[in-house]
C-alpha cells in the first residue's frame, strides 16, 4: 500500500523531502522614509509598518545585511504635498538622505524604491489629476522623473507600483538615456484594487482623497486581463514582475509563473500582515506559524522574492 505518511515520520525525514524554502534570502523589507531626525515609530504597534528618519535607516541596512535578508525597500513620506508633478527632488530629499545611508553602511544589500505619486500629492492618487481623471502619460512622465532621481542616487531596483500603462517603458527609456543602463526594474504588473492596502495608506499618508483606485489598479475578477498585464510589462522591458496582494492571488503567481520566466516578486501586503497579526493577537491562531504558512505557500506558488513586514521579524527570530 502506498503510504504518504512513512515520509512525515521524524524531522529529519520531513526536512530531508521538504520542497519549498523560505528563508531570509528570499524576502525583503519595506520601509516608511519620514522627514525630520530621530524618528523611529511603528504606527501601530505590532503591525510591522516603520516610520523612519534617514539616519535609522544605516542601522537598518547593516542588521538586515547581517542577517542575510533579500533587500530593503523605501518607500517616502514626504514633508509637503503638490499636485504638479514639480520640486520632485525638494520631496524626495529624505530618501535621497536614506539611499545614502544605506549604500554607506551595506553597499551590497540590494535596495528598492517605491515609484508612485499617491503620497506626493494632495489628492492621493498614484498619477496627476485633472478634475477627477487620473491621467495617464503625464504621470508616466513625473514617474520616470522619479526613477531616474533614484537611480542618480544610487538605487538598485526601481519599483513602479502605480499602475499606469506604458510606464515600465518610459521608465526604462528615461533610466538609459540618463546612463542608467544597470538599474533595474521590478513592475508591480499584477496589482488588484485592494481591501488590503488600509494600513499601508496610514503609513505612507496616501489615501485617495476622492474616489478609488479602480481606474488604473485590476479587478480582482480578472484572470486574462492578469496576463496581460504581466506580458505587457515584460515586453516593455521590466527586469523583474511583482503580484500584490499575495494571498488572495496564488493562482495569478502560479499563472505568471508558467506565462514568463522573468523572476517574480510577490508582495504580502499591510492588510494580509495585519490581519494574521490581529487573529494572533486574538488568541485564534500561533501568528508566527501562521506568518510562515503564508510565506511557504507564496513562495510554492511561484514567487522568488517575497516583500513581507515579516522579512526583518523572520530573519531575527529566534
Ligand atoms: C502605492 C502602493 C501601495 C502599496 C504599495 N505601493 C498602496 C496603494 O496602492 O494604495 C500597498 C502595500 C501594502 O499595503 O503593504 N501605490
Amino acid at each position: 500500500m502506498m503510504r504518504l505518511r512513512r515520509l512525515r515520520q521524524t524531522a529529519a525525514v520531513r526536512s530531508l523531502f521538504t520542497e519549498t524554502s523560505v528563508t531570509p534570502r528570499h524576502l525583503v523589507q519595506p520601509y516608511f522614509v519620514v522627514p525630520g531626525r530621530d524618528i523611529k515609530r511603528e504606527t501601530r504597534p505590532g503591525y510591522g509598518l516603520w516610520q523612519l528618519s534617514a539616519e535609522h535607516l544605516r542601522e537598518e541596512a547593516l542588521l538586515l545585511a547581517r542577517a542575510g535578508v533579500g533587500g530593503m525597500m523605501l518607500f517616502g513620506v514626504p514633508e509637503s504635498k503638490r499636485d504638479d508633478g514639480q520640486g520632485l527632488a525638494a520631496q524626495l530629499e529624505p530618501l535621497r538622505q536614506a539611499i545614502a545611508e544605506v549604500k554607506s553602511a551595506a553597499p551590497e544589500l540590494p535596495l528598492f524604491a517605491d515609484v508612485c505619486l499617491c503620497a506626493y500629492t494632495t489628492h492621493g492618487h498614484c498619477g496627476l489629476v485633472r478634475g477627477h481623471e487620473v491621467l495617464n502619460d503625464e504621470s508616466v512622465k513625473v514617474l520616470a522623473e522619479m526613477s531616474v532621481l533614484f537611480a542618480s542616487w544610487g538605487v538598485d531596483f526601481v519599483c513602479p507600483s502605480d499602475m499606469m500603462d506604458g510606464r515600465v517603458r518610459a521608465i526604462r527609456a528615461a533610466l538609459d538615456g540618463h546612463g542608467h543602463t544597470n538599474t533595474s526594474i521590478v513592475s508591480y504588473a499584477i496589482k488588484m484594487a485592494s481591501a488590503f492596502y488600509g494600513p499601508f495608506r496610514e503609513a505612507a499618508h496616501s489615501a485617495p482623497s476622492f474616489g478609488d483606485r479602480k481606474s488604473y489598479q485590476m479587478p480582482a475578477h480578472n484572470r486574462r486581463e492578469a496576463r496581460r498585464e504581466l506580458l505587457a510589462d515584460v515586453d516593455e522591458g521590466a527586469d523583474a514582475l511583482l503580484v500584490k496582494p499575495a494571498l488572495s492571488n496564488l493562482d495569478l503567481l502560479r499563472d505568471a509563473r508558467e506565462a514568463t520566466d522573468v523572476p517574480l516578486f510577490a508582495y504580502q501586503v499591510s492588510g494580509e500582515y495585519a490581519t494574521l497579526r490581529a487573529a494572533g493577537d486574538a488568541g485564534l491562531i500561533d501568528f508566527e506559524r501562521a506568518v510562515e504558512e503564508t510565506l511557504v505557500s507564496i513562495r510554492r506558488a511561484g514567487a522568488d522574492v517575497v516583500v513581507t513586514y515579516a522579512a526583518r521579524p523572520w530573519a531575527l527570530r529566534g
